[in-house]
């Protein structure tokens, strides 16, 4: 279904697939990438044996275009996701797209599909899916010889249905979302797959999502799935390091930002106990933004972290959030470059 222009809501958008005009692609084939092809095609003819459908070879990426308090649509540091991507495409021995081709498909595809990326004034913004995959019929295990990298973009508003408003989370005891030395440090379907089951057990006891703990000790926060996490400790930003979280742009960028407004940065290894010392915590990621945790629960420990009045963001991910999307949607001048 597409968005009807006349008549959407912006302010009220959720973070959903809809159709818009086009799509692109470029298809990897004899050793080489093609040349780059619009389509209005929502479908892929793939061999029921490619490597992307049985042996889950490929890897996508999500990122953002914005349209600024100007007028003017920005997208938010492409080259870091083009580099992501590679870094993804490396891990499961795929074609890796070089970063002006991944950057090149992300204007396509933002400026064929215009009329979609939503106003100035409602938060809402365009999402870009970037997605690489394998395409050669295999049946033993090994890679493909032929990848398609393809971009959809879609309209989104917040990814949790209350936007910038503080959620409640469980921490995954049954279940490991990656492991030390996997694939969680690249962005490859298999890790959301896995997140599924305990993301559905954590919903249905009322919680928005899931908290991995490090998968060898049990000891440290790994992240919540789809997002990073980050605690907040005096004037001390704090945010693990760990051999199985995915490098988020959005972390990457707020650790800058901190560091900017006079906050420490501390990215190590965060042990659960740890979140009894931290005044504020959150979520963050291209799709969560910032999204302030009020609540964290281990049913199996039997312990409950609870963070500010319970209704509201704390001050620190106020003042984040604030300053972050200013830069995003071109109210605030953007020191870094982004
Ligand atoms: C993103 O933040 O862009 C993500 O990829 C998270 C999720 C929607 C899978």
């Amino acid at each position: 279904m597409q968005v009807d222009l006349n008549t959407v809501d912006w302010k009220t958008l959720p973070f959903g697939y809809y159709d818009t005009d086009y799509n692109v692609r470029c298809y990897y084939r004899n050793g080489q990438w093609g040349k780059i092809e619009v389509t209005s095609s929502k479908d892929i003819s793939i061999h029921m044996a490619a490597t992307c459908l049985h042996y889950g070879q490929e890897g996508f990426e999500g990122l953002k275009a914005y349209t600024g308090k100007d007028g003017k649509v920005r997208i938010f540091r492409v080259e870091e996701n083009a580099k992501r991507i590679q870094n993804t495409a490396n891990r499961v021995l795929m074609a890796v797209p070089p970063v002006e081709l991944f950057r090149e498909m992300v204007h396509t595809v933002v400026k064929a599909n215009k009329r979609f990326v939503p106003p100035y004034g409602y938060g809402a913004t365009l999402y870009i899916r970037p997605l690489l995959i394998g395409m050669s019929p295999e049946v033993g295990v090994k890679p493909s010889d032929e990848y398609l990298l393809l971009m959809f973009v879609t309209p989104v508003g917040p990814y949790f249905k209350d936007g910038f408003k503080p959620v409640d989370m469980m921490i995954s005891r049954n279940y490991d979302r990656a492991a030390p030395q996997g694939t969680g440090t690249v962005k490859v379907g298999g890790n959301y797959a896995a997140s599924l089951l305990s993301l559905a057990e954590a919903k249905k006891l009322g919680y928005s999502s899931t908290i991995y703990l490090d998968a060898k000790e049990k000891k440290y926060i790994d992240e919540c799935g789809p997002a990073n996490f980050f605690g907040i400790k005096g004037k001390t930003f704090v945010t693990p390091k760990s051999e199985s979280i995915l490098p988020s742009i959005t972390n990457k960028s707020l650790q800058q930002l901190a560091e900017h407004l006079g906050y420490k940065v501390e990215r190590r290894q965060v042990p659960f106990e740890e979140l009894a010392e931290f005044s504020e915590t959150a979520e963050c990621g291209t799709a969560a933004v910032i999204t302030p945790i009020k609540k964290i629960v281990d049913p199996v420990a039997g312990k409950e972290f609870t963070y500010g009045d319970g209704v509201n963001p704390g001050p620190v991910c106020t003042e984040l959030f604030t300053k972050y999307t200013a830069i995003q949607f071109g109210e605030a001048p953007d020191p870094f470059g982004w």
